[in-house]
This record gives structure tokens, C-alpha cells and sequence, in this order.
């Protein structure tokens, strides 16, 4: 890591440390077991799946099992914000509770599907078993970067699975879709407090590693087998699409992070906050763009 960056990182160390206090403070621990209909499980040996066992639309359980798929990966995500954070900090504390919590949406939505028959679970597991053999990564080797990402992927996974809970139209679908997107809304509001604390810190720094992000910015999933087919079906359907990254998540963001007012930048800087405050039209263009290509209404 550049030592600038470390010592940037270190600099943050109390806003982290409240921040992870408010965290404990604010999220409500869930159990899964409570949430997953063990009652309707079957034997898939003794009554193997078939399509007509599912209940919910295509759509719907295409999105949830590209969710379950991109949960799975969590093995990837800590190994690459773990590579950033020093050994003993409070980052790398919160690092290991954030994998704790992350851990239990991949258990929690694979036992939704698989009791309630919503996916076939030899097709499951050998997309499971592609998606991890790929490997993931952001593609950005700076912590300032690495906070900047996980900030907007935290927030979209949030507005994808709760989206998803909602088209199911099923009551056990939506709830636990609804906590998985609560756990994600906390880890959101986590990295972005950080990166706000650094913004304030080394507004410079942080301008660069938001217009990289910003501008290359893909969810994790993209090596899921069959990732484009899927992802257009999900964007067909609303579940997550680049008309929902602006509004819910690009545009949020700048405001939260107060982007366009702050001041006494470089002029380097100040390029770098013009790009950045001019981008959310140029991803609602290409929104505007797709939408009229799969022939949805423009909103
Ligand atoms: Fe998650
Ligand atoms: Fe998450």
C-alpha cells in the first residue's frame, strides 16, 4: 500500500471506531432458522427437482439465485478489503464482523430456494462452484478505492435484494430478502461514513479514487456463468438496473458525500469533481439507451 494511503487510512481510525459502535448499536441480530420454510423441504434424491416445483417467476428466481451467487463470493470480497486493512486496526475488527454478518445471506437465501424448490440445485451448486473457481476482484489495488466501491456495491446490493424480496410476492421471499437488504443498508452506511471521515481528511485523495470507481464500476458477478443473460433479465425486470444505480445509488452517494461543495481543492481536484458531478447523466443516458433497445417505458 502507498504510505500516504496507510497513513490516510490510520488517520480515520476514531471515526471507524464510532462508526462500528453505531453499527452494534443499530443492527438487530436475525436468525435465519426462523425465516426458512424447513417444513416444505423434500428429498431431491427421492423426488428429483423439476422446473414446475418452483413458484416463483423466472424473473424473480433468476435474480435471487444471481444474489445467492454473488453472496457466495464472499470469500473474495474479505480477502481483497483484509489485504488493505493493518493487522490489530479497527478496520481489520470491523472487517471480520462485517464477514461475519455478510455469511449468513448466502445461508439464509440458498435454504429459502432449496426448501422451497425455487431453483435447481444441481445447476446451483455447478454455477457455484464456476463463479468461485473464477475468482473476484474489484480491480482496484488502493484502500481509498477499495472503500469508495464497497460503499456503492453495499447500496446496490441493498436496493437488488430488497427489489427482488418484492417481485417475489411471496411473504417468506420478501422478508428475508428485507433483512439481508437491512444488513446491507448498515454496512452501507458503515463504508460510507468512512469514506466521508476520509473525504474530510484528504478530499483529494478520495475525489480521485471516486471518479475511478465511479467510472469503472461493475457488481461483483459479472464471471457468473451466463452473467449478461442474467443481468438483462433482472434490469428487464427492475430488480436492478442503470436507471436504478443513478437514482439509488450514483446520486445519493455525491449528495451524501457533499461532492459538489467542497472547496479549497486543486485544480486537479476541482477537474476531478466536475467529471464527477457530470457523470450521473451520462449513466442515465446509457439507462435511457438500454431501456429503449429491450423496448421497456422510459421513466
Ligand atoms: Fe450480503
Ligand atoms: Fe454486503
Amino acid at each position: 500500500m502507498d504510505s500516504h494511503q496507510a497513513e490516510l487510512i490510520a488517520s480515520v481510525e476514531p471515526a471507524v471506531e464510532r462508526l462500528m459502535a453505531e453499527h452494534r448499536e443499530r443492527r438487530e441480530h436475525w436468525y435465519a432458522h426462523e425465516y426458512v420454510p424447513w417444513e416444505k423441504g423434500r428429498s431431491f434424491v427421492d423426488e428429483p427437482w423439476q422446473d414446475s416445483d418452483a413458484t416463483l417467476s423466472p424473473e424473480v428466481r433468476t435474480s435471487l439465485v444471481l444474489n445467492l451467487l454473488t453472496e457466495d463470493n464472499l470469500p473474495y470480497y474479505h480477502a481483497e478489503i483484509a489485504s488493505h486493512m493493518p493487522e490489530g486496526s479497527a478496520m481489520s475488527r470491523w472487517t471480520h464482523l462485517w464477514t461475519a454478518e455478510e455469511g449468513q445471506h448466502s445461508i439464509a437465501l440458498r435454504s429459502y430456494l432449496l426448501t422451497s424448490r425455487n431453483c435447481d440445485p444441481r445447476s446451483l451448486e455447478d454455477d457455484r462452484l464456476a463463479t468461485m473457481e473464477a475468482g473476484h476482484s474489484t480491480g482496484f489495488d488502493d484502500p481509498a478505492a477499495i472503500f469508495v466501491y464497497t460503499s456503492a456495491q453495499e447500496l446496490a446490493t441493498r436496493v437488488s435484494h430488497r427489489n427482488a424480496g418484492k417481485l417475489a410476492d411471496d411473504e417468506v421471499a420478501y422478508q428475508i430478502m428485507a433483512r439481508i437488504a437491512a444488513d446491507e443498508n448498515h454496512h452501507f452506511m458503515f463504508y460510507r461514513g468512512v469514506t466521508e471521515a476520509l473525504i474530510e481528511a484528504d478530499a483529494a485523495t478520495m475525489l480521485d479514487a471516486i471518479h475511478r470507481v465511479f467510472t469503472g464500476f461493475s457488481m461483483p458477478g459479472t464471471v457468473i456463468p451466463g452473467f449478461v443473460r442474467r443481468a438483462v433479465e433482472m434490469a428487464k425486470a427492475g430488480v436492478y438496473n442503470l436507471r436504478i444505480h443513478h437514482d439509488r445509488v450514483l446520486v445519493p452517494l455525491i449528495r451524501d458525500w457533499g461532492i459538489e461543495h467542497l472547496t479549497g481543492l486543486t485544480a486537479r481536484a476541482r477537474e476531478l469533481q466536475d467529471k464527477i458531478m457530470e457523470f450521473p447523466a451520462t449513466v442515465l443516458h446509457n439507462a435511457e439507451v438500454f431501456e429503449r433497445r429491450v423496448g421497456m417505458a422510459t421513466g
